[in-house]
């Protein structure tokens, strides 16, 4: 595997998702992780990240020379450039601005990293960056420039260590996937051996080892892709020892139980509990309208049902979840700059130790964009796959203020629209979010000679990597006129649609 060193830089999970992608497994560690941590993830090459200090600062973070007495080829990206520099003899050149954003890379000499690229007269590389590498460290030479920085890319082919000033793992990069997987198999020699069905084998027989022979095994499903890939891939490892427990708790899309909880009913044979709660969830919410008793009720709802239901299977050791690799990632944060940011308010904290129960987190290793193709390999339909994120508080954060059925219902048919016509437009895929939200309002209209008062419809559609930053999407007007339209006259008690304009941030993706 490759080890990524953290230094900070926002890009760091970009480094590991883009060697993956290449395939080649790699994890990361703090810059702060000791030899033995490294060692002990038995890395065959070594990736320094970028990072917003510098180099010079007394506080910045540091290299631990050890890691260069191993042998290992290493890549030193931006800060990692810098560090290493300073390191090994080199000068670096402290500026009182960044460098920030595209810049032309001129390449000043073969390497095994520029293979592939030197047919090409430009190359459009991204920058990020306040200090560079003035003079190379002895047994270096300089491999390419840009117009702002004489030395953009440096290498020392005996030891096998290699520096870029710019970042190939950001997509601005043009050749950025060539020149990281040059590195990874033109320089390091290994072998693309990380591909989703060698993952699906070797987790089934983790999953045998760490499980047992009779122990029982209950998860948790949402509709979501997480849950629905950790059932089946438990399902393959240990059958009808797994139970599932399907929590509808009633503030589901129109179908939405239906089509996915459905579908896998028809197609696995899984064990699966169908717990129709929507009364209590809805007995227990009537009356509320602040959004995060709202949510504490149901998170607590959900905790108590799903208590009580596993509580009837005998034996059960393990609970499993989808916790993903971008909740588990330790982040760093010291002065001076951002850190890898961790999202954590999605999970269902406290099961387990309110459940006294062993965890199982078969995709712990994994990024969202490698769960999804983990689902291709095991034979989910695009329809799943692609389900765009829903919350877990479900559609009562949709629904603004009190939760009633006729409201939960008025939403359902405005939502089903916006997601039909979504589809059918070929805008599903394009968009991260798409969704329908219920104003506490009643605005004026006019029907026939009448004046009405009825409820507005807002749409939210948004583009995002991520959920941490969106941006409206602009849809084409047509479209939007079309849901407006199909929304007014469909959807019994609603007089008017809304378009949200807002970015995140300061906005953000739910209106509650
Ligand atoms: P916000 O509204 O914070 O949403 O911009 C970011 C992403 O998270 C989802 N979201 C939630 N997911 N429980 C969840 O499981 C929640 O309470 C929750 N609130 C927001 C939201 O749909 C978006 O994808």
């Amino acid at each position: 595997s490759v080890v990524i060193l953290d230094y900070g830089s926002q890009y760091t999970q970009l480094i590991a998702r883009r060697v993956r992608e290449a395939g080649v497994y790699s994890e990361i560690l703090t810059c702060e992780a000791t030899p033995e941590e490294i060692k002990a993830r038995e890395p065959q090459a070594i990736i320094l990240s970028g990072g917003p200090a510098s180099v010079t600062d007394e506080d910045s973070p540091v290299l631990n020379k050890e890691i260069l007495s191993w042998g290992l080829p290493v890549l030193g990206i931006c800060y990692g450039m810098q560090l290493l520099a300073h390191n090994l003899g080199g000068r670096i050149t402290k500026s009182e601005e960044r460098e920030y954003g595209r810049a032309n890379l001129e390449l000043s000499q073969a390497c095994p990293l520029w293979e592939g690229l030197e047919e090409k007269d430009s190359h459009v590389v991204w920058m990020s960056h306040g200090d560079h590498v003035e003079a190379v460290p002895a047994g270096f030479e300089i491999l390419a420039k840009t117009n702002n920085v004489p030395i953009a890319a440096m290498g020392n082919s005996e030891e096998k260590i290699y520096c870029l000033q710019f970042h190939p793992e950001v997509a601005h990069t043009d050749d950025g996937s060539t020149i990281l997987s040059n590195f990874l198999f033109k320089v390091a020699g290994l072998e693309p051996s990380w591909t989703m069905s060698s993952f699906v084998d070797a987790t089934v027989k983790d999953l045998r080892e760490q499980i047992g022979e009779d122990e029982q095994v209950v998860c948790g499903l949402s509709g979501g892709i997480d849950s629905t890939v950790v059932a089946l891939l438990l399902h393959k490892a240990i059958g009808k020892r797994l139970t599932c427990i399907f929590v509808d708790n009633g503030l589901l899309r129109m179908n939405e139980g239906e089509e996915v909880i459905g579908y896998l009913r028809e197609h696995f044979d899984l064990n699966l509990v169908w717990v129709k709660a929507q009364e209590e969830f809805l007995g227990r919410l009537k009356g509320v309208d602040d959004p995060e008793k709202k949510r504490k009720i149901i998170g607590h709802t959900f905790i108590e049902i799903f208590d009580r239901e596993a509580a009837k299977i005998d034996n059960v050791k393990y609970l499993a979840q989808g916790t993903l690799y971008p909740d588990v990632i330790e982040s760093i944060s010291f002065k001076g700059g951002p850190s890898v940011v961790i999202k954590s308010h999605h999970n269902v904290g406290g099961l387990p130790e309110k459940m006294k129960m062993g965890l199982v987190e078969p995709l712990r290793e994994l990024f969202k964009d490698e769960v999804r193709r983990v689902a291709e390999e095991l034979g989910l339909p695009e329809s799943i796959i692609w389900r765009h994120p829903f919350p877990g508080p479900g559609l009562a954060i949709r629904v603004i203020g009190e939760i009633t059925e006729p409201r939960l219902d008025i939403l359902r048919k405005a939502d089903k629209i916006v997601q039909e016509e979504l589809r059918n437009a070929g805008w599903y895929r394009k968009v991260w979010q798409g969704f329908a939200v219920l104003l506490p309002l009643k605005t004026v209209g006019v029907m026939g000679d009448d004046r009405t008062y009825e409820h507005v419809i807002a749409l939210r559609i948004v583009d995002s990597l991520d959920a941490m930053t969106a941006d409206w999407t602009r849809l084409p007007s047509d479209l939007l006129a079309r849901m407006s339209n199909r929304i007014i006259n469909e959807v019994k008690g609603v007089n008017r649609v809304v378009y949200d304009v807002s970015s995140k941030p300061p906005g953000t993706i739910e209106w509650e």
